[in-house]
């Protein structure tokens, strides 16, 4: 129970990695707002976590949503301890073909969309004056550029730098921001990848998904159970001095 009585915001926590996210987070304790684009998955996920979690539709591109879910978790928990940055979109393109359209979308949910629910977190966290944990979900591509996935990878790495600006500006609000850097995993998510990859490099479907589970030293791909003991970590007592900082996950991909 090392979250018992903590209130968290989960962004895209509906399914995959945010999902598993808030299962953890009820297991140890806490009560968390599945907060999701997807209004009906977030009902059907919070239903199946059970009483400590609730569902709060929520678009990370949209300004008042973003306040108007802030606002509920306040009136239903009496204030927030804990924001997951989760929600994110990919999409991947040679250079000569990315278009205005797909960089606008991922910038604005990815970046945008984690800039302004981290300052919405914040200004809450501050009024209330009991600190706080804001984790932001970066990624390996955030790391180093891929030669199809330039406009997700800076994003990524867009991420990773206001996690460490936003870390170092709020710390003195004693609100710790940190970052979780996964790898590759299973997920809707890689589902699409996939998908992806077998249109611009000629695969089989399943074939890319197959060959980066085995480039994994650990031997397989992540599952979104993997990641959920960092973020329960970065969100406990335990990480009261960690500031700034973005780990990896990745079953030894990467190495920073
Ligand atoms: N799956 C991977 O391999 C992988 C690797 C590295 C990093 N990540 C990161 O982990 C996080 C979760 O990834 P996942 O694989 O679980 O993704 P996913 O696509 O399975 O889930 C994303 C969730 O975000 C929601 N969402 C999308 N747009 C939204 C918006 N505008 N407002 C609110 N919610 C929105 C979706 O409805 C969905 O429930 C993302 O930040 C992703 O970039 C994933």
């Amino acid at each position: 129970m090392r979250l018992k009585g903590k209130s968290a915001l989960i962004t895209g926590s509906a399914r995959g990695i945010g999902r598993a996210f808030a299962e953890a987070y009820v297991r140890e304790g806490a009560t968390v707002a599945i907060a999701d684009i997807d209004l009906e998955a977030a009902q059907a996920t919070a239903k199946a976590i059970g009483s400590a979690a609730s569902a709060v539709r929520l678009d990370v591109t949209d300004q008042a949503s973003i306040e108007a879910a802030v606002k509920a978790v306040e009136a239903k928990t009496g204030g927030l301890d804990v924001l997951i940055n989760n929600a994110a979109i990919f999409d991947l393109a040679p250079i000569v073909e990315i278009t205005r359209a797909s960089y606008e979308k991922l910038f604005s949910v990815n970046v945008a969309g984690t800039l302004f629910m981290l300052q919405a977190a914040a200004r809450s966290m501050i009024a209330r004056g009991k600190g706080g944990r804001i984790i932001n979900m970066a990624s390996q591509a955030g790391r180093r550029g891929e030669p199809l996935v330039a406009v997700y990878c800076a994003t990524k790495a867009a991420v990773i730098s206001l996690t460490q600006s936003a870390g170092l500006d709020l710390i003195k609000h004693r609100i710790n921001v940190n970052g979780i850097a996964p790898g590759v995993v299973d997920s809707d998510m890689w589902d699409q990848v996939d998908a992806l990859f077998a249109k611009y490099e000629n695969r089989p479907r399943g074939e890319k998904k197959r060959l980066v589970g085995e480039g994994v030293p650990y031997g397989r791909m992540g599952k979104p159970e993997d990641l959920a003991g960092m973020a329960v970590f970065l969100a406990s007592d335990e990480a009261e001095y960690i500031v700034a900082q973005t780990y990896n996950v990745d079953g030894g991909q990467w190495m920073s």
